[in-house]
């Protein structure tokens, strides 16, 4: 079963436009992301629920979307997601944020999926002007936006040859591919007496 979440988990950038996700399912997500590994349980993460058109609106105009495909200008308005999690750090921590943000939205991402949703990170975001959009707090470092709808995306996942390239792209339907490295190009050793 986590087989097929993790294979089915990938980052959709097209959704369906008329579906909205609920506030009841953005908490249960973010509650999901609550029980994970916390470095010295000090969870400090912190979170923005954002599921306004309006708002949703303000947080799409601050991510870059597919840096890889330069000649696509992102999700037309029908295809956008109706709603964003905003991943959070609180400042008077130490910098084990982005380590317990990594995780963090990992459970996020399965248990979306795992009800049929699905999303997608973003590092690239314009933060002075987010920040201003949602009045973040100066004690909250903006960590990570997290894009989450019913994804209409169709994706594909390639290997990855050593000296490949690991540019996703998209063919002429525009079927989304995601080279991967193979398990024994990332395996760089193996202790082992039970090689059966
Ligand atoms: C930390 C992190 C930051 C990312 N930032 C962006 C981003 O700013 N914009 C974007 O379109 N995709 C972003 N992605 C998605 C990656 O491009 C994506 O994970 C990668 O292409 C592999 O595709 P997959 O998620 O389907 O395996 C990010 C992913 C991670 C893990």
């Amino acid at each position: 079963l986590v087989n097929e979440l993790i294979r089915k988990n990938r980052s959709y950038r097209r959704f369906d436009g008329s579906h909205k996700v609920s506030d009841s399912i953005l908490f249960e997500l973010v509650n999901n992301a609550r029980l994970s590994s916390s470095a010295a349980n000090l969870q400090p993460l912190r979170y923005m629920i954002v599921n306004s058109a309006e708002k949703a609106q303000a947080v799409y105009d601050t991510v870059k979307w597919a840096a890889y495909l330069p000649d696509w200008a992102g999700p037309k308005v029908d295809e956008r997601p109706s709603s964003y999690i905003v991943i959070l750090g609180d400042k008077s921590y130490p910098n084990y944020h982005y380590i317990d943000a990594g995780i963090a939205v990992q459970s996020i991402l399965l248990s979306a999926v795992e009800k049929g949703l699905g999303g997608c990170i973003f590092a690239s975001t314009d933060k002075a002007k987010l920040r201003e959009e949602l009045d973040i707090d100066v004690d909250l470092e903006v960590i990570l936006v997290l894009a989450i709808g019913k994804p209409t995306d169709k994706v594909i996942l390639t290997e990855l040859p050593p000296e490949g390239d690991v540019k996703y792209w998209r063919d002429d339907s525009d079927i989304h591919y995601v080279p991967k490295r193979k398990l024994e190009d990332i395996i760089v050793a193996t202790f082992s007496e039970r090689n059966e």
